[in-house]
């Protein structure tokens, strides 16, 4: 079970950093990002350091609104969000045709809800590669509750620099984590090296579609405002991306913006005109309780000093996000299918 309490997120919010330290490491995270004068390649060379201080400031709000899987979903009428993330996980397992037994890698596996959704799905033996330690510590005490630790494990590494040999896997996906790379050719080729000849990679990669234009000022506000919330050194486009898997390699079996023919929008459970009991904590009221709690949890001392501005950043991600989802200028789920030749 996820931790989901009050109290746990505020125990959480830090993550591995030692709690005196957190708001000098907001101060920092900040900096780094367009939003506050940051610079782009300042987050490409310093990445493991910008993206570990966000998933160490943010993991505890991530799992407190969405559960144990941290990724938006294609949705269907009628289907909840929690049906809707399951069954993008399956998505996922059933284009790759994974088969009992494989060995997959689940590169940037966040605290494993996918990881441990998949393997049981397919009765595969998964691996979750992930460079945050915090996130790693929760995953397998999470795979330990639900019974999975013979089958799941974890690897602390960076997906630019994977510790295994050629031609390891059966099948590798990521979801919603390429997108932290600084250089998605280097990422992909790592990737490529490890699955073996004949096997598949896939993906859901954050984008920009062909409707942001870099001229545009709100555009490139939404960006910005989504890069600071999310621990992002760049937002690549679908055609950059869809380059760099070939440039790395593959072939690419199909690829979709699955955005595009989602009957209800991905950013559906963050719009603020929309209200849902079931997915309250996520919901604009529901984010405005959230962000009291932290402020009254942060005064009493019971959360560490700079709780509140993590939950501004990411109060912030959340508009940025819909307004990017609405304008279409932005996907969180740009689908491929890639093989690696025989
Ligand atoms: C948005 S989360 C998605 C997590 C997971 N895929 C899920 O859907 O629940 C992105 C993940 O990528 C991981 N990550 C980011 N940069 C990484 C890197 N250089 N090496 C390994 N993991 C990384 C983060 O620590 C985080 O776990």
């Amino acid at each position: 079970m996820s931790k989901s309490g009050t109290l746990d997120l505020a125990s959480g919010l830090g993550g591995k950093i030692d709690k005196e330290e957190v708001k000098s490491a907001v101060d920092e995270y900040e900096k780094y990002h367009g939003y506050y004068g940051g610079k782009e390649e300042a987050r490409k060379s310093n990445y493991t350091d910008m993206v570990n201080k966000y998933y160490d400031l943010a993991t505890s709000f991530y799992e407190y609104g969405w559960g144990e899987s941290f990724h938006f979903a294609h949705r269907w009428n009628g289907e909840s969000l929690r049906e809707s993330i399951k069954r993008h996980e399956h998505f996922l397992a059933l284009q790759l045709g994974l088969k009992p037994g494989m060995k997959v890698l689940d590169v940037g596996c966040g605290i494993g809800g996918p990881l441990r959704e998949i393997a049981r799905f397919s009765s595969t033996s998964v691996t979750g590669l992930n460079n945050n330690e915090y996130q790693i510590t929760r995953g397998k005490e999470l795979n330990r509750l639900a019974g999975v630790s013979g089958t799941c494990d974890f690897v602390k590494a960076d997906f630019m620099k994977m510790p295994f040999v050629d031609n390891t896997f059966d099948a590798v996906y990521a979801i919603e984590a390429t997108c932290h790379a600084p250089d998605p050719v280097g990422c992909y080729k790592e990737i490529y090296r490890v699955l073996k000849p004949g096997q598949c990679f896939a993906v859901y990669e954050w984008c920009i579609t062909d409707h942001y234009d870099p001229n545009n000022a709100t555009h490139k506000r939404i960006k910005d405002e989504i890069e600071l919330g999310n621990g992002l050194p760049d937002i690549r486009s679908t055609r950059q991306c869809l380059q760099a898997v070939k440039d790395a390699g593959f072939e690419v079996v199909w690829d979709k913006d699955l955005a595009e023919d989602s009957p209800l929008p991905w950013y559906l459970p963050l719009d603020p005109s929309r209200f849902s009991l079931s997915s309250f904590r996520l919901t604009s009221v529901g984010r405005m309780v959230t962000r009291t709690m932290v402020k009254a949890l942060e005064y009493v001392g019971l959360a560490p000093q700079g709780s509140q501005r993590v939950s501004n950043f990411l109060e912030k991600a959340a508009e940025g996000l819909v307004e990017g989802g609405k304008k279409e200028i932005f996907t969180p789920m740009y689908f491929f299918l890639a093989r690696k030749p025989e």
